[in-house]
């Protein structure tokens, strides 16, 4: 079997994907068509070319931009369908995905319409690709605590049954520390989500550290920065705490000069429970299997490699129990034929 085969028969879970980072280019345009929004490109191939970032921020407001093709509830449902039928095809088992609900409330969309859209798909992936999923909320750090208490309220009745498990923090990651949302994570924790951030992308160590020690979270989105600080690194490895790297997404706005020079392979040496993930595959050239594939080559990882690191999505995901269990014996029964 070829390499890509091979990884696309292990089950895994994707945890760090943005839905509005899946919006394609072919499918931006559909929508700014049919939803009559001016997008200043012509052509799916003049997004593709616009699709060059050198940092995060470039990438960012072009990310903005795209969002604003999103309107209707059908809209949230067909880019969420679209994502699960292309990550099911990757070997994804369970995905828990993330959206940022001041992007679209903002542009006068009801936080309802957003939802209600991605939850329908979600459902629905359930029963005709049998893919599990969660979903979970991001907060915009370079907004203020006060705006992200006001997309919480919005959520409410979605956090009061569960349809939101969790609680994240993206965008503009430098300037923008952890700790400036620390009570709207007390509020979220009190409330019963689980708790996520983006720390370490391009911000320092520290952002982490804070993450961890100020918010609480149960994971950290990417964290490549954390292995500036040895201390640290120690600290994530004996608590366990699951990191969702994001390889491509690093290449593509300059995290790594390149991906033979990506920490995964040092991170899983460390003891860091790190996964692999998309993060925006619409924009940085490749979906979850692409991920695997591109990272296995460029630090020749090793089956061995795989499994644990498809077993780390399992076991860092927010699944109960017993659907946590389940996943689980599935790579041990692809890993027992594999001999
Ligand atoms: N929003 C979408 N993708 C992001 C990333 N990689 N970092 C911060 N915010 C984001
Ligand atoms: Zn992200």
């Amino acid at each position: 079997m070829d390499l890509r085969s091979h990884i696309r028969a292990l089950p895994k879970a994707e945890l760090h994907l943005h839905l509005e980072g899946a919006i394609d280019p072919e499918l931006m345009m559909r929508l700014a068509v049919r939803n009559n929004v001016d997008i200043p490109f012509r052509s799916a191939d003049e997004i593709r070319a616009a699709c060059r970032f050198t940092r995060l921020q470039d990438f960012l407001d072009l990310y903005h931009q795209g969002m604003t093709v999103l309107r209707a509830e059908e809209d949230y449902f067909e880019l969420t369908a679209a994502y699960l039928e292309r990550v099911a095809a990757d070997g994804a088992v369970h995905v828990e995905v993330f959206f940022d609900p001041q992007g679209h409330t903002a542009r006068g969309i009801p936080f309802a319409t957003a939802a209600d859209g991605i939850l329908a798909a979600l459902a629905d992936g359930r029963e005709r690709l049998g893919i599990t999923s969660l979903l979970i909320m991001n907060v915009w750090r370079d907004l203020s605590e006060d705006d992200g208490f006001a997309a919480f309220r919005h959520a409410e009745p979605y956090v009061a049954d569960r349809r939101i498990a969790g609680l994240g923090l993206d965008s503009t990651e430098i300037d923008h520390p952890p700790a400036k949302f620390e009570r709207l994570y007390a509020a979220a924790r009190e409330a019963g989500l689980r708790l996520v951030a983006h720390a370490g992308e391009e911000g320092p160590a520290s952002y982490v550290a804070e993450a961890v020690d100020r918010l609480a979270v149960d994971r950290i989105d990417h964290g490549n920065r954390a292995l500036d600080d040895p201390a640290l690194v120690r600290r994530l490895a004996e608590r366990g705490m699951t990191l969702t790297v994001c390889p491509l997404s690093n290449l593509r706005l300059g995290v790594v000069p390149d991906l033979q020079r990506h920490p995964l392979k040092r991170m899983l040496d460390a003891g860091l429970k790190a996964t692999v993930n998309s993060d925006d595959p619409a924009y940085f050239g490749g979906y979850l299997l692409d991920n695997f594939v591109a990272v296995t080559e460029a630090l020749e990882l090793e089956w061995a490699d795989l499994v644990t690191l498809a077993r780390n999505s399992i076991e860092g995901s927010f699944l109960d129990d017993s659907a946590r269990t389940a996943h689980l014996e599935r790579i041990d029964r692809v890993v027992a034929a594999d001999g």
